[in-house]
């Protein structure tokens, strides 16, 4: 588990890697996909990402710009998934620049498969990565401008107690690897009131600042969505068909 893009090692590249952004930008991905979005594709730079969809037609296209938790003036959304409901997001590709969550996705598209996950798609994940059988798995944290998150951190404690579970593996296992072993000792604690471990994290924070209750009860839940955004080609993630 790397808690921060700025923190993954840029010599080693693992065979999977899954980007974490529970509140709120991996949570978005998995929902325009679920709703029949096309296509997610990311962007670090809001500029860029403005130049490469204006060559798309207007009615296949949505942007998303998120800073700071707000929406970006002139965005047709920001980055709450509630927003992106079928009618909105159906048939269309949303074109995303967040504050974090793009960015780790934009560190670790070398990797040979990339994944988008959160709690809302927990067991796809899981799934998926049990299927392929990667021998190294990165699962990074997108936190909050290089810095650490409590969110992203239980998130992928979930995400390595179930590949533990499901692949009759003890925590023995781990030892050694101690930012997996206390991931999943944050989710074990925090499992069953996600929504009061997200209110105690810096971004829950401020999003509860932004007046986003309803997107943080809505990125708490677990395991209610199928659609697993993995990349298809750099930057662009389509649903697993798996
Ligand atoms: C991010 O990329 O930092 C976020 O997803 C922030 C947010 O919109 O909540």
């Amino acid at each position: 588990i790397y808690h921060t893009p700025e923190l993954t090692p840029t010599d080693r590249i693992p065979d999977c890697a899954i980007a974490v952004d529970v509140l709120r930008a991996t949570t978005t991905m998995a929902t325009v996909l679920a709703a029949g979005g096309e296509a997610i594709q990311v962007f670090s730079d809001l500029d860029k990402l403005l130049q490469v969809s204006e060559k798309w037609a207007a009615d296949k296209r949505l942007r998303a710009g998120e800073r700071g938790g707000g929406k970006v003036e002139g965005f047709d959304l920001g980055n709450s998934p509630l927003d992106c409901t079928k009618e909105r997001v159906a048939g269309r590709r949303l074109f995303i620049s967040t504050t974090n969550g793009t960015r780790a996705l934009q560190c670790i598209q070398s990797a040979p498969t990339v994944l988008a996950a959160a709690f809302v798609n927990r067991a796809a994940a899981v799934q998926y990565v049990l299927s392929q059988q990667p021998e190294i798995v990165w699962i990074v944290g997108s936190g909050w401008e290089g810095s650490y998150s409590l969110e992203d951190t239980a998130c992928a404690g979930a995400i390595a107690h179930s590949l533990l579970q499901k692949t009759n593996l003890p925590l023995e296992e781990l030892a050694g690897n101690d930012e997996v072993v206390g991931a999943i000792a944050l989710y074990e604690q925090w499992q069953d009131k996600l929504v009061e471990l997200f209110h105690q994290a810096s971004h829950g924070k401020r999003l509860l600042r932004l007046d986003c209750h309803e997107d943080i009860k809505y990125c708490a839940q677990m395991d209610i969505l199928d659609a697993l955004p993995i990349q298809t080609e750099p930057g662009v993630l389509k649903i697993s068909d798996q």
